[in-house]
């Protein structure tokens, strides 16, 4: 009987249970009359005298030694949190990590900021736009390449019929919608998001984002739309950035004019960026065509006025120095987080 004790003992002692039901095992089998213990405890009684006194000392040992094994593994399970509570409130929380603004968003808000500064406002426009708002309000004649199938997304009608909506191409029809709907003076910027159709690589993409400024009142001249630009120009990219216009054609503006800003790249020497240039295109720009005018009720005698059209990913490539317009789209947090401390 003694060695029996003894192994049972030992088997006490290194008992391990986790769970509830194991340590009921424990309790049912070392603990519990109807146990092990109990039938050694009737055992004892047959014993002769000599032998019951032995072996009743270390069957009271054993039953001790159970016991504390019972309310040792008991403390254990309600230190370990159980699975439908594993909720350990003592861990330190995981840190919030700051997120921070887009490079195109933080060059939106320092032209908006530059506009609001010269007392322009911030209009908005829809990107599904109709004919009448992307393109014919604006004087494009009905026959213009843009209006054709490689440059523009035309939203299919449910058969598949071409229909009249379309991803506006620019940010030009929200100075239609503008003079729709407020008369001179009107002095606002309007930034978003345009659509064309070309192929993606390095220099072009199938959506970018343009801002759009358009100032008419009484009197406004090229003198305005120039001098404008040109303080724009030094207050985006520094006070030595000289500006230069070049004669251009767009349907909506006459005369029209494409604003160039010194490289700020190799200074005006020449690289890569400006194509041995000195200078790079950061705009499309003119006096409001009268037929835009006439299109919107305003009568081209009484108002003048001028317009433009900024590239905000080029604005942003030369101000951060960026070569790939790609990356503006990609989501690559690797890029995403050099912009962390700039605002
Ligand atoms: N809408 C033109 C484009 O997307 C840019 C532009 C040029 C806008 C001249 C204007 C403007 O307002 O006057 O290329």
């Amino acid at each position: 009987m003694e060695e029996r004790i003894q192994a049972l003992l030992q088997e006490v002692t290194s008992y391990a249970a986790t769970d509830k039901q194991s340590i009921e095992t424990f309790r049912l089998k070392y603990i519990s009359k109807k146990g092990t213990l109990g039938e050694l405890f009737e055992e004892l009684k047959q014993l002769a005298p000599e032998q019951k006194k032995t072996a009743g000392k270390t069957l009271n040992q054993l039953k001790q030694a159970a016991e504390a094994k019972f309310a040792e593994l008991n403390e254990q399970l309600q230190a370990t949190p159980t699975a439908s509570t594993d909720l350990d409130l003592t861990l330190p929380p995981i840190p919030n990590e700051i997120g921070n603004l887009h490079p195109l968003t933080l060059t939106k808000y320092r032209i908006i900021e530059i506009f609001e500064r010269l007392g322009f406002n911030v209009a908005d426009g829809p990107e599904v736009e109709d004919d009448w708002h992307n393109f014919s309000a604006l004087n494009f004649p009905p026959n213009h390449p843009a209006r054709e199938m490689q440059d523009t997304f035309f939203v299919e009608k449910s058969g598949g019929e071409k229909g009249d909506l379309l991803l506006r191409t620019h940010t030009s029809n929200v100075q239609i919608r503008m003079l729709e709907n407020q008369k001179p003076p009107v002095r606002a910027i309007m930034p978003g998001r345009v659509y064309r159709n070309e192929a993606i690589s390095a220099r072009a993409h199938c959506f970018f984002h343009q801002v759009e400024g358009l100032y008419i009142d009484k009197n406004v001249g090229f003198a305005d739309l120039k001098q404008t630009l040109y303080h724009f120009s030094k207050e985006m990219f520094g006070k030595d950035t000289k500006i230069r216009l070049r004669p251009s054609f767009f349907p909506f503006t006459e005369p029209s004019a494409e604003i160039d800003i010194s490289c700020l790249i190799c200074k005006g020497k020449g690289c890569n960026v400006c194509k041995h240039s000195g200078w790079v295109e950061i705009a499309g720009s003119g006096m409001v065509h009268p037929n835009v005018l006439k299109n919107c009720g305003i009568d081209p005698e009484e108002y003048t006025g001028f317009a433009f059209g900024m590239g905000i990913e080029r604005v942003t490539m030369l101000r951060y120095q960026i070569n790939d317009l790609r990356l503006f789209s990609e989501n690559d947090i690797r890029f995403l987080r050099q912009f962390q401390s700039v605002m």
